[in-house]
């Protein structure tokens, strides 16, 4: 079961946290792993970490290093994922950071850093491993591919202090969704996990608290917990789940709905809206006690 014997992956931002964890999950179910992480003197540290630990138990790791929203990176990564094991299965893209702060204080910067790292750095990568798995399919050989792109739960409902990493996860599993539409001809699945855990990211401020390494017990935050859910997606057994979002945490999996029509409304007078019919025929709808909703909790109208 979940047996990748022979299968070769590439996990972005693997040197810390989630990444590093999925990458030794999908190891240990016997793939040839790749650890990407940014160059910087920490993160390649812990990469080498990874990939002896990884050695440790007699799995195959190597670490290439690079910023995985650059092309030219993104590119090296691939190619010499290629050189080395001769093959790319599992593309997990992960890595990423935050720079939090609400709309009305966000610089241009940190808007864009956080959505170039997540969006950018989910797009480059996907390109390239579906561009190679569509180029075998078409040549006639055997191709065994299986995309995994880590959004959040910040995205579901707005996440007030992240307006940039939600839009980026929002994208993210926007763009996920439809390469599983493309890739499931070629036999590709495309999935995405939001994950909660303890790492570099969440371990700051209030989240610290929240995601605390109980005294005694199962340790429900452990990014461990999130990894088994990759190596099943990653795995023969789950090539005929593509397309779907996971939340991922502790002893649970939840499969997340896509968003569904709820009810239609057509003008009774046939044809072009007014405002007043709209107001008319959305009252019954939106009566005067409806709340909005803030981050899955209602809050009294303004
Ligand atoms: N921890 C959570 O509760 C949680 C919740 C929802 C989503 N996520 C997502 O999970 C993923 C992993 O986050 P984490 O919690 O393990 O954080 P983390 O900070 O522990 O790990 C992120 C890794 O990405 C690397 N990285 C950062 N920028 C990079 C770049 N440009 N190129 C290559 N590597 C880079 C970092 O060096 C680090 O190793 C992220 O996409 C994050 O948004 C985490």
């Amino acid at each position: 079961m979940g047996d990748l014997s022979g299968k070769v992956a590439i996990v972005t931002g693997a040197g810390r946290g989630l990444g590093r964890e999925e990458a030794i999950q999908l190891a240990r179910q016997g793939a040839r792993v790749v650890i990407n992480d940014i160059g910087i003197p920490a993160a390649k540290e812990a990469a080498e970490e990874a990939v002896a630990e990884i050695k440790g138990f007699g799995g195959e790791a190597i670490a290439v290093y690079g910023d995985c929203a650059d092309t030219n990176d993104a590119q090296n990564l691939f190619k010499t994922t290629l050189e080395k094991f001769g093959d790319l299965n599992i593309m997990v893209n992960n890595a990423g950071f935050c720079r939090d702060k609400t709309i009305f204080t966000m610089s241009d910067e940190e808007f864009d850093s956080v959505v170039r790292v997540h969006l950018r750095g989910h797009f480059v990568n996907m390109r390239n491993a579906t561009a190679y798995w569509r180029e075998k399919a078409k040549a006639g050989g055997p191709v065994y591919g299986r995309l995994i792109s880590t959004s959040s739960e910040a995205m579901l409902f707005g996440s007030a202090g992240q307006p940039n990493y939600a839009a980026a996860k929002a994208g993210i599993t926007a763009m996920t969704m439809g390469a599983a539409q493309l890739m499931i001809k070629y036999g590709i699945t495309c999935n995405v996990i939001m994950p909660r855990a303890r790492t570099d990211m969440t371990n700051q401020g209030a989240t610290a608290a929240m995601f605390a390494k109980p005294e005694e017990g199962f340790d429900v935050f452990s990014p461990a917990n999130v990894a088994p859910l990759v190596g099943y997606l990653a795995s023969p057994e789950a090539g005929h789940i593509s397309g779907e979002v996971f939340i991922v945490w502790g002893p649970r999996v939840t499969v997340v709905q896509r968003p569904t029509i709820d009810t239609h409304y057509d003008n009774p007078k046939g044809g072009k809206w007014d405002v007043a019919d709209l107001h008319q025929s959305l009252s019954g709808y939106f009566t005067k006690d409806h709340t909005p909703v803030l981050d899955g909790f209602s809050v009294p109208p303004q």
